[in-house]
């Protein structure tokens, strides 16, 4: 199928000869002898043109007039202006409407057709960002986050109407694989930001140094390696939305640079002397009780009000059970789709094993366990022997042997986890004495108190 150019020019023979250089480029052309025709074609006819090539002046005004009228009405097209020898102050005007480019007429046909080339990849990219900007906003609808439970209902409803208010932070917390990021995505993509970027970054991931030079940025020479300035995250999501990840692992220092930047609405790139101002949305999220770390000094309380301006808790999986009756049957399919396999049935004992296990790694865990079973299965039949739950399914976090600990090691509890599971295991074992735990532990007493208060665990002193 050809792209169509839309002419508009109200000399006769030169809008003829420009639609047969054009037709004979495999455009499919139409010409407009006025604006008023334009608008015809653009809205009742319904021509979607790929490019528009106008006069400047037409016999009922002016194009840039007419371009700036419609502008928000029409998108995925790019505008060529013919003007007139030496008209500037209308050439400004025209790139300053986000026209695409003008030519002087006459203008030499060669040229001419490059510029409509280029004018035609450029629309061709715009649409293109438009098709994967509506792909990701249905990928990330409301209704991407699946559950019948009250609670998961509930979060549902809460979300939507936050969607609607511009907020400027948020605090996600719940614990890992709780759907935090997910949500958080749909925050972005239902919300009034959802045509700007929505930059991730996960605080526990990158060294302190690395981390500030990623959120703001830095110029060339800044410090050793900075070879060309680099623009930060908080610039690269102006406009848009922040989304910050495992926020409580953040530096005590780096957190007050967070603050400032967030209350200025400025930033300044490392090495630079300028600020610039910054229109960011952020979310932040955490698997640690933010309070907690406030009250123990590792998390500054000022930067912890200013972000929780509004906030989200999470439940545990194994708080919202009734949603497996949901995620079960979706997790399946997918697995279905990715390994082509077609898992349709599931007994009764599959069903009781799923569900009277606790789930430590939440839906995360749930997702990689249901697709192993799928890739392991061999019929329809789900195969519940690869469910392997049952040996930590009595306790919550980890089964226990008379003279050690089992730690599932399935990526479903992080090492901060199985710390303080493990020194909750042993001060349960001893009678929350310290002393006889620390020499279990092979520890001193003093520091496993500053882990039992880190923590929040109970102990006899
Ligand atoms: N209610 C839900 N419905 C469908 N998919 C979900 C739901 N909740 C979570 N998921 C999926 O489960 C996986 C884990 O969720 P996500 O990554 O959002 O968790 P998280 O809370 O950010 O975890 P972490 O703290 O480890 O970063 C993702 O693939 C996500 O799409
Ligand atoms: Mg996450």
């Amino acid at each position: 199928m050809s792209d169509t150019l839309l002419i508009i020019e109200d000399e006769a023979l030169l809008g003829m000869e420009l639609a047969r250089f054009f037709r004979k480029r495999d455009w499919d052309v139409t010409v407009a002898r006025s604006l008023q025709e334009a608008e015809q074609h653009l809205y009742q006819q319904s021509i979607d043109p790929l490019v528009v090539l106008s006069d400047m002046n037409l016999p009922d005004g002016n194009a840039l007039d007419f371009l700036e009228s419609i502008k928000d009405k029409i998108a995925g097209n790019e505008w060529v202006f013919l003007t007139g020898y030496g008209s500037v102050a209308d050439s400004v005007r025209a790139v300053r409407l986000g026209a695409y480019d003008f030519i002087e007429k006459p203008s030499d046909p060669d040229r001419l057709n490059l510029l409509i080339e280029g004018a035609a990849r450029s629309a061709r990219a715009q649409r293109r960002l438009a098709q994967q900007t509506q792909a990701q906003s249905s990928r990330y609808s409301v209704d991407a986050l699946i559950g019948d439970s009250p609670v998961t209902v509930s979060l549902r409803q809460m979300i939507r109407q936050m969607a609607q208010v511009p907020f400027s932070s948020l605090i996600i917390s719940g614990e890992t694989g709780t759907g935090k990021g997910l949500i958080a995505r749909i925050l972005h993509h239902t919300g009034n930001r959802s045509q700007a970027p929505l930059i991730e970054l996960n605080c526990a991931a990158l060294p302190r140094e690395l981390l500030e030079s990623e959120l703001f940025g830095y110029e060339a020479g800044a410090f050793t390696g900075a070879k060309k300035r680099h623009r930060g995250l908080f610039e690269q999501a102006h406009t848009g939305t922040l989304f910050l990840d495992e926020i409580g692992e953040m530096d005590l220092d780096l957190q007050s640079k967070l603050l400032k930047a967030v209350e200025d609405l400025r930033i300044r790139r490392l090495g630079s002397e300028t600020e610039i101002s910054i229109d960011v949305q952020i979310i932040a999220a955490t698997n640690v009780d933010l309070l907690q770390k406030v009250e123990q000094g590792l998390f500054r309380s000022d930067l912890y009000h200013r972000l929780n301006i509004m906030s989200l808790r999470i439940p545990s999986l194994r708080e919202r059970k009734q949603d497996l009756e949901q995620l079960v049957p979706q997790f399946i399919g997918e697995s279905n789709r990715k390994s082509a396999k077609n898992v349709k049935q599931i007994s009764g004992k599959a069903w009781d094993a799923i569900k009277s296990y606790n789930w430590p790694g939440n839906i995360r865990e749930l997702s990689n366990v249901l697709e192993r079973c799928v890739l392991l299965s061999t019929d329809e039949h789900f195969p519940e022997q690869w469910l392997q739950l049952s040996h930590h399914s009595a306790a919550p976090l980890a089964s226990q042997q008379r003279d050690g600990i089992f730690l599932p090691l399935d990526g479903s509890l992080s090492l901060q986890d199985m710390e303080k599971y493990v020194i909750q295991e042993v001060l349960n074992r001893t009678d929350e004495n310290v002393t006889a735990a620390a020499r279990m532990l092979g520890t001193t007493r003093e520091t496993l108190r500053y882990r039992v208060q880190k923590y929040n665990l109970r102990c006899k002193s």
